[in-house]
């Protein structure tokens, strides 16, 4: 059987079954050539000229996300950052794009400072409102749309497939963020998504030892070409070494967000009803906004992120996450350690995060002794 018709969880394992040719190894060797050899007729033959545009120690890893997506193209970037400005500074000085008000807070800022200065016209939209989407949207002037499912920190949902055809009608593009969700539970260009966006930073790497960003195209068209020379020439290119490690995180992805979506369900069930918490965040629970459209995009689990409420204000949350054993205190996320969040100190002033709410990143540890550590930590 080819590797390549596989189930994705043979082609995450096998990284499409790759060899390398000249060795027999069943893992690729590191490329570091930051060039390549010109053709003596003066040539470029080999397709690769400088390893700021392009580089073989990409191939595999971008090959497998993109199978993992079923996309076109994709192309990996040194953060998830460079990845997700990469596509708005694709566009031009005076289009307009509509970004949702829930969202990594970081490329918040960034759309609402660089790239407004820059000249794009931004406009933040309750992305969870289909109506409040097709009201923003201008038609012919809009070019994208750019949601986040589950997003930061609040875990709301967009429904992708509503939120694509209404973009389309409009002669926009949609992107989305799909760092939370990974391949594994969802399929955005399935549901009529355009360009996919992960921080593979997060689960796709899974270990906490790496900055990569990734973007994944349903066609390789104008907009892409644009986008990659944004990364050849503005260079917010991943180092080889990152890139090797990625593939090696990736082969793992499926047993390890399955693990980590199991126990965020388990832990969120089990703290809903505790009495130090006022409120789980979580769009596995039967009654989270969003949770129907959740049910009905995501395939397999909720994710690993969710959000607690500590009684007692901004002053507990703190000091539940001062008395954690096992959880980690640390941002970031999709790691296979636990890590635990006070999330509005880190985003600051305009965040939507209450003052009182942890963000849980839950990993692959046992679930029981996560419990038992939230629960002391509670008490
Ligand atoms: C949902 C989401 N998107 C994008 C990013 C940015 O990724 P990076 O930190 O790799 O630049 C993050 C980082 O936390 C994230 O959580």
């Amino acid at each position: 059987m080819d590797p390549k018709t596989a189930h994705p969880e043979t082609i995450a394992a096998q990284a499409l079954g790759w060899i390398d040719e000249r060795t027999r190894a069943i893992t690729p060797p590191i490329h570091v050539s930051s060039t390549y050899l010109r053709d003596e007729d003066n040539q470029y033959r080999s397709g690769r000229v400088y390893a700021r545009a392009d580089n073989p120690a990409f191939d595999q890893a971008e090959a497998v996300v993109c199978a993992l997506e079923r996309g076109a193209q994709a192309a990996l970037f040194a953060s998830g950052m460079a990845a997700a400005t990469a596509v708005f500074q694709a566009l031009a000085p005076g289009e307009h794009v509509l970004a949702p008000k829930v969202m990594y807070w970081s490329l918040r800022n960034w759309l609402t400072g660089f790239a407004s200065h820059w000249g794009l016209e931004v406009e933040l939209v309750d992305m969870s409102d289909p109506a409040a989407v097709q009201a923003a949207l201008r038609p012919g002037r809009t070019k994208l749309v750019w949601i986040e499912t589950p997003a930061n920190p609040l875990w709301t949902i967009t429904d992708i497939a509503a939120t694509a055809s209404l973009a389309h009608q409009a002669g926009a593009v949609l992107a989305v963020d799909s760092t939370v969700a990974t391949p594994v539970l969802t399929q955005p260009l399935a549901l009529g998504a355009d360009l996919v966006m992960h921080a593979a930073t997060k689960y796709l790497n899974g270990h906490s030892d790496l900055i990569a960003g990734v973007l994944v195209t349903r066609e390789d068209n104008e907009l892409w070409q644009r986008i990659r020379r944004v990364r050849a020439q503005i260079g917010g290119t991943l180092g080889s070494f990152e890139a090797w490690l990625l593939l090696r995180g990736m082969r793992t992805l499926h047993l390890r967000v399955r693990a980590a979506s199991l126990s965020a369900q388990r832990i969120a069930e089990h703290l809903r009803l505790h009495p130090r918490v006022q409120a789980v965040l979580y769009p596995g629970l039967p009654d989270a906004p969003g949770h129907a459209i959740a049910a009905g995009q995501m395939e397999g689990g909720f994710g690993g992120m969710l959000s607690i409420r500590v009684r007692g204000g901004e002053a507990a949350a703190i000091a539940a996450a001062a008395r954690v054993g096992l959880w980690k205190r640390a941002t970031s996320l999709g790691g296979v350690e636990s890590l635990i969040e006070h999330r509005a100190s880190i985003e600051g002033a305009g965040t939507p995060a209450p003052a009182d709410l942890l963000r849980l990143s839950v990993g692959i540890e046992d679930a029981d002794d996560l419990i038992a550590d939230l629960e002391q930590a509670l008490r």
